[in-house]
Parts: C-alpha cells; structure tokens; sequence
C-alpha cells in the first residue's frame, strides 16, 4: 500500500473528530466556498472529500445538482458511504493524480487537498482538471499558506502529511493557467492563526454583468451530526464528551473498518 493511502487510511478518527466537534477549518470553509456555487450547477466534484462532510453539505444546499466525492482512501470513502446518503450524492475512491472522473464539473471542490499532489505531478495534475472543467466551471479550494506552512516545518513537523507542499499566489496563478481560467477569488483567512489559510476561486470565462443565485447553505448542527454518527456509523457521542473520550470512542471504529 502506498504511504500516503495507509496514512489517510488511518486519518479517519482526525476527521470524524473534526465532524463531530464542529472544526473552525471546515465549517469555515463549506460556508465561504460554499457561497461560490451558483444554484444553476449541474455538477460538482469534490476532490479529497475525505468522511464526505463537505460534499454532503453541498448536494444538501443543491437538491438539483449531482455531487461526487472522491478520495484516495478506501477507509475513509466507506464511511462517508455509511455517514451520507442522497439520491444526488456519490463516493468514490480515486487517486487523482492517476485518474479523475469522466464527466465535465461545473465546480470542482478542492478542500486542504492540492497541497497533498506531489509537485511533480502537479502539472499533469492541472491539466487533467482542465479536462473535465465546465466551459464556465469554478475550481473553488482552501489551502495552508506558506506562512502556515513554514511556521509547521520549524515548529511541528509531525502535523505534516506524508505530502504536504507550499502552496502561494504564483502557484494558484500556474493553475489558472494551466485550467484556462482567471483568479475571480484569493484571500488570506484567519482560522486559527493571522494568515493561516488562504481561500482561492478560479472561474472559466466569466460571467460579466449576469446576476447569479446562490443558495443559502445552512449546516447541519452538532446534534444533528451526533444522531447521524450514532444511527449510521454506531457512534455514540455525548454531549459532554471530550477530545480524550471520543478517540476512546473512535479507536473501536478504527477495529470495525479494516483498511483494504
Ligand atoms: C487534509 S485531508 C482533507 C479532507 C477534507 N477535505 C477536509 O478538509 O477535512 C486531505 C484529503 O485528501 C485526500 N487525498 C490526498 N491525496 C489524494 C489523491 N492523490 N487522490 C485523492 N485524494 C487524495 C486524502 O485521502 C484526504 O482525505
């Protein structure tokens, strides 16, 4: 198995965790990029969708478009099978960097994903994404910034991932490029830290002077989030239970879902 598949094969109770607990990183990101996809999108991809929280978000806020996730993790693809379900919704397990569905995306979601593509793939990576990019479809991503990054390499290696790349402006602009489209969005963020993650939307011939909708995107709440985790996966989180408790809780899943 290669490392990267056996690490996020073993990622899982970090974004569960991440679920349960309402994670800053992701809500913030689901809402912001969220407001970035027009109520006329057909269909959606969401690369690196990992348990499939954002992806689930997206087909719940767009009754009427079809949403695939896809991830390189088997283990992690199989809980978000079990965790969401939605006529609209799909999971596959897929390594981007060898292969991407067919079809054409209006949107493609990649959420603290393209930091994970080698950089010797990444040209390769691009232009396969052009491919299957609408004529007026939007990459919509969320990135660490090389402020983030720089401060882990010296501080915290071990919050590194097995791949985990500098991602600044001009990188963004070789990927514009490379997609045949313009940079519509970038802006720094501050989720935990000034500066720690930057949000980027890259748009195919944009639309000038059309008045678009966009749909409202509400999250599910924590409770509701508990009961689906409780119903679906037999998770059963308390309301008081802490950081501690719940990787009690998680680490009996982890025996239940072998890694293939
Ligand atoms: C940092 S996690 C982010 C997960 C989720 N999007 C989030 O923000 O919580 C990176 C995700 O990208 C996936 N990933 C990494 N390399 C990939 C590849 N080559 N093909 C598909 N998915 C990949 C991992 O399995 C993992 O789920």
């Amino acid at each position: 198995m290669s490392k990267p598949r056996e690490f996020y094969n073993n990622f899982q109770s970090k974004l569960i965790s991440d679920y349960t607990i309402s994670n800053k990183r992701m809500e913030s990101a689901i809402i912001n990029l969220g407001s970035f996809i027009p109520s006329s999108t057909e269909n959606i991809l969401d690369i690196g969708c990992g348990i499939g929280w954002s992806t689930h978000e997206f087909a719940k806020a767009l009754p009427h478009s079809k949403v695939v996730g896809v991830d390189l993790s088997p283990v992690l693809i199989n809980t978000a099978s079990k965790l969401f379900s939605r006529e609209n919704l799909r999971f596959e397990t897929l390594d981007v960097t060898r292969e991407l569905p067919e079809n054409l995306f209006d949107i493609i979601v990649m959420i603290d994903v393209y930091e994970h593509i080698p950089k010797d793939n990444r040209q390769a990576f691009n232009l396969s994404l052009n491919k299957i990019l609408s004529s007026q479809g939007r990459i919509i991503m969320a990135c660490p910034s090389k402020f983030h990054q720089l401060w882990l390499q010296k501080n915290n290696p071990k919050g590194l991932q097995p791949v985990d790349e500098d991602i600044d402006f001009e990188v963004i602009s070789r990927l514009s490029k490379d997609v045949n489209a313009e940079v519509t969005f970038f802006e720094y963020q501050n989720i935990w830290n000034q500066n720690d993650y930057f949000y980027a939307v890259l748009t195919k011939n944009p639309r000038y002077g059309v008045d678009e909708q966009f749909p409202e995107l509400k999250l599910e709440s924590k409770e509701e989030r508990q009961a689906r985790l409780k119903n679906q996966l037999k998770v059963e989180v308390k309301k008081n239970t802490n950081k501690n408790g719940l990787e009690k809780i998680l680490s009996k899943l982890k025996k239940k879902v072998k890694p293939k």
